[in-house]
């Protein structure tokens, strides 16, 4: 197990935590905002536990200078949110509305206020339901307006904002959303899935385009949600199972950002459902960045079932697990992070999630005590600690989440935050993993003043 003691990370490391704007905002009709495909999927019954939605959530549109306050008690140095599309652009091109720009700039002013750096995510999930209307990413037309949409965001914060990430989780976009769907627009089917994430990709690199020509000092980024795989067993079937889930979900949207292709093994894989790609898109969705955003939570171990041959997930019996169910597995981020390094070589790597789900009460005295996620912190940072002593270029580290917040299918039952919210009277009250994480980037600071 990783020890605190042993945590020391660079002078400029970033300490940070994290949000997403439909997770935390509510607010959902006001100032002009426009239906997004999360407002719809919520409303459609049965697509979300408790047929719960974020339309209230945390109400952070309202109570944002109050959540700012806090990350400056707490010290974070850097803040991830993401920025809605359908509050900027309602009916997803065309016509904005001031007044959402209006809510990101008093956000963003608050938060330099506060001496805390703005790391904005421009697509976290929030598609205006207009353009789904039209297809939504598995239209190609969606890459355009997203580009449109990066334009006018930039133009208004550029000069405040100098880290964008483009896109969360492409993976999760294209297959809990359209292959799967598990998640909004809901749709289903591979061929739907390869051409969302196709076209996911494609407006990474556009957006990447415009923030250069718009910000040319900005750093710019995309976050992946990469899990490393484990064979079950060093038989040739496991490794070759695990070889092809790890193709699925990792190296399909790895590969073409680092190298410009889709991984070949993949594609015969997906041999039906070829991505629609077109003369030119692999040089864009190839665009040089600045940092890979990395999401981790857990990792999976997997088997080719006997009978099949399939690849199949094992459950490893003896380990702990989360409420979601996923396995606590600090090792996976140090192993990912070496990984990533040396198969892809980013410039810089920020761990832009991770954190851990768990059944939060608040005691009579008040507090809330979360002993498991201030372990599972102090084990994953422990691991990136590990990693940057291999000489992985990690520059920062966001905590998933801030608060507790609308965790998508999941409802208001999953709660990440190192902050727990009363979704009665929507009090925020810091647990002990925030008291503890709060502890550690002041002893982190007083470690580099002593240097
Ligand atoms: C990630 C999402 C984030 C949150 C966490 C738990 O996949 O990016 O919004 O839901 O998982």
């Amino acid at each position: 197990m990783y020890m605190t003691r042993e945590l020391a990370f660079p002078p400029h490391f970033v300490w940070g935590a994290a949000t997403a704007a439909y997770q935390i905002e509510g607010a959902v009709q006001e100032d002009g905002r426009g239906e997004s495909i999360w407002d719809r999927f919520a409303a459609t019954p049965s697509k979300v536990r408790n047929d719960e939605s974020g339309a209230i959530a945390c109400d952070h549109y309202h109570r944002f200078k109050e959540d700012v306050a806090l990350m400056a008690e707490l010290g974070l140095r850097a803040y991830r949110f993401s920025i809605a599309w359908p509050r900027i652009l309602p009916t997803g091109r065309g016509i904005v509305n001031e007044k959402g720009l209006d809510f990101y700039d008093r956000l963003v002013d608050e938060l330099l206020d506060h001496g805390i750096e703005p790391y904005a995510t421009l697509y976290h999930w929030d598609l205006p339901q207009v353009l789904e209307d039209e297809g939504g990413w598995v239209n190609r037309d969606t890459v355009e307006a997203f580009a449109g949409y990066t334009g006018i965001v930039v133009r208004r914060l550029g000069d405040r904002v100098h880290n964008w990430i483009t896109q969360n989780e492409p993976q999760v976009v294209s297959w809990m959303g359209y292959g799967w769907g598990k998640h909004a627009p809901g749709r289903t089917g591979p061929s739907n899935a390869i051409a969302a994430a196709h076209h996911v990709l494609l407006a990474h690199g556009r957006a990447t385009e415009v923030i250069r020509r718009e910000s040319p000092g900005a750093q710019v980024g995309i976050t992946l949600n990469m899990t490393p795989i484990y064979p079950a067993s060093d038989s040739a079937k496991d490794e070759a199972a695990a070889r092809l889930v790890d193709g699925t979900l990792n190296r399909w949207f790895a590969d073409p950002i680092f190298r410009g292709e889709y991984p070949a093994d993949i594609v015969e894989l997906y041999a039906e459902h070829a991505p629609p790609i077109r003369d030119g898109d692999m040089q864009t969705v190839s665009t040089p960045i600045d940092f890979l955003g990395l999401n981790n939570y857990s990792r999976n171990v997997v088997r080719a079932d006997p009978a099949s041959g399939r690849p199949t997930h094992v459950r490893v019996e003896e380990a702990e697990y989360t409420d979601m169910d996923w396995e606590v597995y600090p090792q996976g981020l140090r192993d990912l992070l070496v990984r990533v390094h040396h198969d892809y070589a980013p410039k810089h790597i920020y761990v832009t999630e991770n954190g851990s789900s768990f059944r939060d009460v608040r005691m009579h005295d008040g507090s809330v005590q979360d002993p498991e996620r201030q372990r599972y912190l102090e084990g994953y940072l422990g691991a990136a600690s590990s990693a940057i002593a291999e000489g992985v270029p990690l520059a920062g580290y966001f905590v998933w989440s801030l608060l507790d917040n609308f965790e998508w299918a999941h409802g208001y039952w999953m709660r990440f935050g190192i902050v727990y919210v009363d979704y009665r009277t929507l009090e925020r009250v810091p647990k002990e993993s925030a008291r503890w994480y709060s502890g550690l980037i002041k002893q982190q600071a007083s470690a580099v003043l002593q240097v």
